[in-house]
């Protein structure tokens, strides 16, 4: 794990509050893996000490970025952050998804939930003998399916999108494509794993198609983190053997391994 001070590359504005963040981080990059997360310092934050936590939505060639909205306090002020200033980052932290994928990845993600994702998807394409990739994508309106110009550079990555107001793809929540194609990876017998990441009602829905139909899932939890290194148990998830740390165990857990409320 590091702690750098990492120039800002890029800060993109792609509309919606959503932005790339592309900093300098050479031995982080070498480091991480899909579905581990940094830890952001905010400069004008800087007195709370409180960071902020982002999945990584890429990493190569010394760069790190992360794909983040402003909700809040040090999001917005993440905002303000130009090309050529410099942010404390922690990193890799957590442990992330399983680095092989037997039968086809089903990737199902929701909002900034598909940056693991994204990331994910590279590593896989880049194996000796790829897995076949669907990544299905829901949101609100077609505002809220981000990523796909940069998914669509991937080899092999399929894209079924769902909104819930039918401004793109399937009018509905993500699970629509997704029962489609599970009932027929079923039928024909297929092998197939699930990975996720996005909101908890989405995360619940997957984890339990992934009991029910007896395969691997991978589910990536988002909770508030104070410290990130498993100090403050800030960021606790109910699992089958109690409390679990997000930070630490997670984010990236099995899908038996979950207790939702
Ligand atoms: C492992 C992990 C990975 C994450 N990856 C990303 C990412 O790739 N892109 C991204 O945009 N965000 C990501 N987040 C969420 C991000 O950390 C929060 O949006 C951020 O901490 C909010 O800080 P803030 O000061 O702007 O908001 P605050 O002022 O702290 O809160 C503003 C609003 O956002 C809500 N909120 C704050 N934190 C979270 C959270 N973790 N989950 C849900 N709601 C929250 C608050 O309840 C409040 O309503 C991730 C969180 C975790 C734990
Ligand atoms: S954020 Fe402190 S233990 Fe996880």
């Amino acid at each position: 794990m590091q702690d750098e001070t990492c120039k800002v590359l890029e800060h993109l504005d792609i509309g919606a509050g959503y932005r790339y963040l592309v900093v300098a981080a050479p031995q982080m990059a070498a480091a991480m893996e899909p579905g581990q997360f940094v830890h952001v310092r905010v400069p004008s934050l800087e007195a709370s000490a409180v960071r902020r936590p982002f999945s990584v939505f890429n990493a190569e060639d010394g760069r790190v970025t992360v794909l983040y909205k402003a909700v809040g306090r040090g999001t917005r002020a993440l905002n303000a952050v130009a090309v050529g200033d410099e942010l404390k980052i922690m990193g890799p932290l957590g442990h992330g998804f399983p680095k092989k994928c037997k039968g086809t990845a089903l990737l199902v993600g929701g909002g900034f939930g598909v940056a693991p994702l994204y990331f994910l998807a590279r590593r896989l394409a880049a194996l000796e003998t790829p897995p076949k990739m669907i990544l299905f994508v829901g949101g609100r309106t077609q505002a809220d399916l981000l990523a796909l110009d940069r998914f669509a550079t991937i080899p092999g990555v399929d894209v079924r999108t769902a909104t819930n107001d039918g401004s793109a793809g399937v009018k509905g929540l993500v699970t629509v494509p997704l029962d489609d194609e599970l009932a027929r990876l079923k039928a024909a017998g297929a092998p197939f794993e699930l990975f996720a990441c996005g909101p908890d009602p989405m995360l619940k829905a997957v984890a339990q198609r992934a009991l029910d139909a007896k395969a691997p899932g991978w589910i990536s939890m988002d909770r508030h983190m104070i410290c990130g290194v498993g100090a403050c148990y800030a960021c606790v998830q109910k699992t089958v053997r109690g409390y679990s740390r997000c930070c630490i165990e997670g984010p990236v857990f099995r899908a038996e391994d979950l207790v939702f409320d």
